[in-house]
């Protein structure tokens, strides 16, 4: 009973402790407001006919509506995981036998409205959300101008990047960099893309010059004009003319140059 007593006030409680990480392998609590949903065979939504499928990529849950016939839906590429089509998601646990590209739009809140007692229990809480593609740190976040959030390089995996899609808790990789690097500065431009500059390289085991953009567009990066000084650790802001300030940071030896870079020159 009194188990019984511990494991409802764990489940009830939405901050976990590193313990509850180690002992569970459903990386959410279960009650935080979102499409996101602990994979159980649990409602997840006050409409019933939506479930909990298990994305097959983050093994996270989506709540998604899940009256649509399997033939209307493509199965998952051959890694079981990925899907070519736009605005769906690989899930593994529906009816239909195979891992399927499941649409987003039928994970919407409108379609599968949270359960009121997730609603109100997390207000100041923090909750599990998906588990990025690669671990990474010393890497940079940003918010796009669609919503969904880039991140990009750091150490351990510098040569990549992923889209969080906050609707969902989950990632998806996107464009591969051209030189991976990590301490760098990654600014939005206001055209939408995405200037990521400088930073340190294994490749070189050194501060690089190196800058690229990323185009939100087709997910790729490509190369931009080099800084004139190679720095790493330093600060970009995006100046009200839309050009972008770097400033400090470390080379040989700590800078105390800065410069700007111009989008619609590139240098
Ligand atoms: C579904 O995907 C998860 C996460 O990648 C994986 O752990 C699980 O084994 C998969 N299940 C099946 C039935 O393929
Ligand atoms: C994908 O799933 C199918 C059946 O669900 C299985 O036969 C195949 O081996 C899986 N492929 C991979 C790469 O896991
Ligand atoms: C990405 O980085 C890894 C590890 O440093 C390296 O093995 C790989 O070749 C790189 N890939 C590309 C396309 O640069
Ligand atoms: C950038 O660094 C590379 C490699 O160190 C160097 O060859 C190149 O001249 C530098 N470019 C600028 C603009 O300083």
């Amino acid at each position: 009973m009194q188990r019984y007593f511990i494991l409802i006030s764990i489940i009830l409680s939405c901050v976990s402790t590193i313990t509850d990480i180690s002992s569970s392998s459903t990386p959410t609590c279960g009650y935080c407001p979102s499409s996101y949903c602990p994979v159980k065979s649990q409602p997840c939504s006050s409409n019933s006919d939506c479930e909990c499928l298990l994305m097959a990529m983050t093994g996270g849950g989506m709540c998604a509506d899940t009256v649509i016939s399997c033939q209307s839906l493509s199965p998952c590429g051959n890694d079981n995981q990925t899907c070519s089509s736009p605005d769906t998601v690989c899930v593994n646990n529906s009816r239909c036998g195979v891992p399927i590209c499941f649409p987003i739009s039928r994970a919407s809140s409108d379609r599968c409205p949270s359960l009121s007692s997730r609603v109100s229990i997390t207000t100041s809480a923090w909750c599990y959300t998906g588990v990025m593609n690669n671990p990474r740190s010393m890497h940079t976040s940003l918010v796009l101008t669609s919503g969904k959030v880039l991140v990009v390089g750091g150490f351990g995996s510098q040569n990549t990047s992923e889209l969080y899609d906050s609707s969902l808790g989950s990632w998806m990789t996107t464009g591969r960099l051209n030189i991976g690097r990590y301490y760098q500065t990654a600014v939005v431009l206001r055209n939408g893309k995405v200037l990521v500059a400088g930073g340190y390289t294994f490749d070189s085991s050194s501060a690089i010059n190196s800058t690229e953009l990323y185009d939100p567009s087709t997910g790729l990066w490509t190369v931009t004009g080099s800084l004139s000084y190679a720095r790493y650790g330093y600060t970009g802001t995006l100046l009200s003319d839309g050009k972008v300030l770097v400033t400090g940071g470390y080379g040989n030896s700590y800078l105390s140059t800065a410069e700007t870079y111009n989008p619609s020159t590139g240098v």
